[in-house]
């Protein structure tokens, strides 16, 4: 009998602090002409200096099990897609382990930048169907703001914090996750990185980008990934109820939407509010969507991402 993965739940955490673009001009030279015009961001969540990574990640699998009624208890595999963990060591996903008293199960960070989440998605739903684990827990969190270089103006308003989760469980009907694809490409390296590392210079270091070589990729990438899963499910760009791409800018968000056919009304954008979150954009969005009665039972969503490396994909999914 074949086993699918069914999506059981959903959560997201943000941190209270905002800085809104008219904030931003207080720290760089700046304006929300300039920030809204060219990336359709309005404000970003920023965590405190005390509030880290799991923190964020904790927050958002609490919710995800309030919503759901799902039992911490019968979660067998935490997975955690993150750019920016605690430590250099051990895996973020083992302090959310800890939190929540789960022993003697597997749980492990995953480094996919943005596209950490639709990694992680593939990740989880090889597992489910090969029946090594019946209820996973996959959180994409991040406190990007405690690696932007806030003395560049360039990077600076693009990025803000915050968590998104999901448990992933087993089940018999072929609902949930339809179809992956993932992908790199390590040409790109040059394009979008931080400078620091364990193994290179022992520091964190700060986002660096080259915007326009990112924004001329990422359309093309984004919209071929998608239709390779569509094509690998048998769907069609006529049965996607929602297109939830990567929340990084409302321009890269409405080019891949019109290059795939599928219009604005179809597309959920959360950027102005929450700005590019990295791994944990697409969970945050789909999350804040369910909360907010858009995306509904039985929905059909085309996810895609893109990030550093670069790293690319797309999942089909029915909720
Ligand atoms: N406020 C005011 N002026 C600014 C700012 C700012 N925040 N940032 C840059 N500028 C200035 C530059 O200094 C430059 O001035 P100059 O001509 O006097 O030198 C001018 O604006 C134009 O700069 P560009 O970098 O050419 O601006 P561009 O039009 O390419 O827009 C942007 C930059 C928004 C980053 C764009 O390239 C983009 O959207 N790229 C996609 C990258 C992206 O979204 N990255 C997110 C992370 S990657 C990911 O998640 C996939």
């Amino acid at each position: 009998m074949n086993i699918y993965t069914k999506i059981s739940g959903f959560g997201h955490f943000l941190p209270k602090k905002i800085y809104s673009n008219e904030d931003l001009k207080k720290i760089v030279d700046t304006s929300d002409e300039w920030i809204y015009s060219r990336t359709g961001i309005k404000q970003r969540h920023i965590a405190e200096s005390n509030e880290l990574t799991s923190n964020l990640a904790i927050n958002a699998a609490l919710s995800a099990f309030n919503n759901s009624k799902i039992d911490p208890k019968v979660i067998d595999c935490i997975i955690i897609a993150t750019t920016t963990p605690d430590n250099t060591f051990p895996s973020t996903a083992t302090k959310v382990q800890n939190f929540f008293q789960l022993k003697d199960i597997p749980s492990f960070d995953i480094q996919a930048v943005c596209s950490g989440f639709i990694y992680g998605l593939q990740i989880a739903d090889s597992f489910i169907k090969s029946e090594k684990f019946k209820n996973i827990l996959l959180i994409g969190a991040e406190t990007l703001s405690k690696i932007v270089d806030w003395k560049d103006r360039r990077t600076c308003v693009l990025f803000g914090d915050g968590a998104g989760s999901m448990i992933l469980s087993a089940d018999k009907k072929k609902n949930g996750i339809l179809s992956t694809k993932i992908y790199s490409d390590g040409e790109w390296i040059d394009s979008l990185y931080a400078d620091g590392g364990p193994s290179l210079n022992q520091r964190v270091g700060k986002i660096r980008m080259k915007g326009q070589d990112i924004f001329k990729q990422a359309v093309t990438k984004l919209s071929q990934a998608t239709e390779n899963a569509l094509k690998e499910c048998n769907l069609n760009k006529e049965d996607i109820n929602w297109f939830v791409p990567h929340q990084a800018n409302q321009r890269i968000i409405l080019s891949t939407a019109k290059k795939l056919g599928i219009g604005e009304k179809k597309t959920i954008s959360t950027v102005e509010n929450h700005a590019n979150t990295s791994a944990a954009s697409i969970p945050l969005a789909i999350s804040s969507a369910v909360n907010s009665g858009k995306i509904k039972k039985n929905d059909i969503l085309a996810l895609c991402a893109i990030g550093g490396g670069l790293t690319w994909g797309s999942c089909i999914l029915k909720i």
